[in-house]
């Protein structure tokens, strides 16, 4: 098992400083997100027009980018952690310095916006839900996943998954946790009608995968499957409704 390698608090954005030797070892702390960046990109259309861009709010380390080939997008990384943007812009994406919740680029600029396992690092989703459907052109995608506020969640993710070699201790704060009916209103707010599916990974493809991490044996990485319940970790997508823009939202549903 390994830590941030220092005591920081819970959710800590430092905690992916020290880590930043890890983003790109397959079977080091951050071995589920690339799970989940496969499954995530196994979602995303192919680009259907020249110049099609993917805006990756909280990129990380740009783990999503191997599994973008062939589907025609450039690849624009947001973050707020620098080391982690060095290591995405070695893997070719386009990085940018800032935070998800205020995004210098302009809106209607994304064919696609993928939000991977950030929503529930940050202190209001709903400002990135707000800030990703901004940047999204009438009609473009968006595609996410997150953990949901559950107690279950809160079990398997935290008391249990932290304490497994897959999630880095510590790196969650359970209280920030994305409630999916919610996230599903706040969406068709500014016209995207998120569709959801619970995920997992495959259990008999994390055993071999311990295994081998124990023998020091390579081999294939777990899949992530679709399951019946959102009730832990889910995936939602869903278009970009063409007509309704950010300013049809009646006055008193506008985000403060
Ligand atoms: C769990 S990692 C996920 C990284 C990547 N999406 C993936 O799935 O591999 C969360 C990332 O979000 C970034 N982050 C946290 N809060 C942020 C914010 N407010 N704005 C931009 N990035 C943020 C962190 O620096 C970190 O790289």
């Amino acid at each position: 098992m390994r830590d941030a390698g220092r005591t920081l608090p819970r959710n800590d954005p430092r905690q992916y400083d020290d880590l930043a030797g890890e983003w790109w070892r397959p079977d080091g702390a951050f071995a589920m997100l690339h799970w989940l960046a496969q499954a995530r990109a196994a979602l995303v259309p192919v680009a259907t027009r020249p110049s099609a861009v993917l805006v990756d709010l909280g990129c990380g380390g740009g783990l999503l980018a191997p599994h973008l080939v062939g589907k025609g997008y450039r690849h624009v990384g947001v973050d707020l952690t620098g080391s982690a943007l060095r290591e995405a812009a070695g893997h070719g994406v386009t990085v940018v310095n800032a935070d998800a919740t205020a995004v210098p680029l302009a809106s209607g600029c994304a064919d696609v916006v993928a939000v991977g396992e950030l929503l529930e690092h940050v202190p209001d989703w709903r400002r990135v839900v707000a800030e990703s459907c901004r940047l999204l052109r009438p009609g473009g995608f968006l595609v996410l996943d997150t953990l949901n506020d559950t107690a279950l969640s809160r079990l398997l993710a935290v008391h249990i998954g932290e304490r497994l070699p897959t999630v880095p201790r510590g790196i969650h704060d359970p209280r920030l946790f994305v409630d999916a009916r919610a996230l599903v209103a706040e969406c068709a707010r500014y016209g995207v009608a998120l569709r959801l599916r619970g995920v997992r990974p495959q259990l008999t493809g994390v055993l071999g995968w311990l295994t081998r991490r124990v023998r020091g044996v390579a081999g294939p990485p777990p899949r992530m499957v679709p399951t019946w319940s959102t009730a832990v970790l889910y995936q939602g997508w869903g278009r970009r409704d063409g007509e309704r823009m950010l300013t049809d939202v009646p006055e008193e549903e506008t985000v403060a």
